[in-house]
């Protein structure tokens, strides 16, 4: 496959240094299994999987087959008042394959997207049942919830956050990195301090993990 690439000007890269990596393009061209090739022909292990995005290995031919037979068959099916069978049988197959009480799939298309469709749910959740002074979420120190703006409100990376303050989601606590038993003891004193009311607690680690401290 050749590329027209005069300037790499209109590109900015997201968490890259742009200016360096101008100076010194690392340009991948090609990949494949475990590894990718650089436009020079040099070697890179992958050992992220593309940053967990190509977990069964890069040009995978029976992916590509199933990608390009789906393309030819069904490209695109608008999902308001309309679907397609295969997001129904895998939300099914994603069931079965979960703990018995997540027993219904919401798709989105990233990370951060889930985690800013997961705060939505259980905010209206709170509010649906009257709660809803039950706003306050909880993180950790150094977590990364993507980049939408729920998510980098929610994230303790203080570098995706400091240029946000003012518009970012302001009720977000933050934990330091130590187990769960003293985050849940630090979090009841927390919010002890901010709202008697809150001697329940309820906090998400990761997507879709619920722990429930009674
Ligand atoms: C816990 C967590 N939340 C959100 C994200 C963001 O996902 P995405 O890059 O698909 O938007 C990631 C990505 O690594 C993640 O690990």
């Amino acid at each position: 496959m050749s590329y027209d690439v005069n300037s790499l000007e209109a590109h900015w890269m997201p968490f890259t240094a742009n200016r360096d990596f101008k100076d010194n393009p690392r340009m991948v061209v090609k990949s494949e299994g475990m590894y990718m090739w650089d436009y020079k022909g040099g070697q890179i292990i992958d050992g992220s999987s593309a940053l967990f995005c190509t977990p069964a290995g890069h040009a995978r031919r029976e992916i590509a087959e199933a990608v390009y037979n789906q393309m030819l068959n069904n490209d695109y099916t608008p999902h308001f008042q309309l679907g397609h069978p295969g997001s129904f049988e895998l939300a099914e197959r994603v069931c079965r394959l979960l703990p018995d009480d997540f027993n219904h799939v919401f798709f989105t298309n990233s990370g951060s997207e889930s985690i800013d469709t997961a705060i939505k749910v259980i905010l209206a959740y709170q509010r649906a049942r009257g709660h809803a002074q039950r706003n306050r979420l909880v993180s950790r120190e150094r977590a990364y919830h993507g980049v939408n703006m729920g998510g980098v409100s929610l994230a303790g990376m203080v570098k995706n956050r400091d240029q946000l303050m003012d518009a970012a989601y302001g009720e977000s606590i933050f934990l330091d990195d130590r187990t769960i038993d003293s985050h849940i003891k630090r979090l009841r004193r927390k919010i002890r301090a901010l709202d008697k009311e809150f001697d329940n607690i309820e906090t998400l680690y990761g997507i879709g993990y619920k722990y429930r401290a009674s």
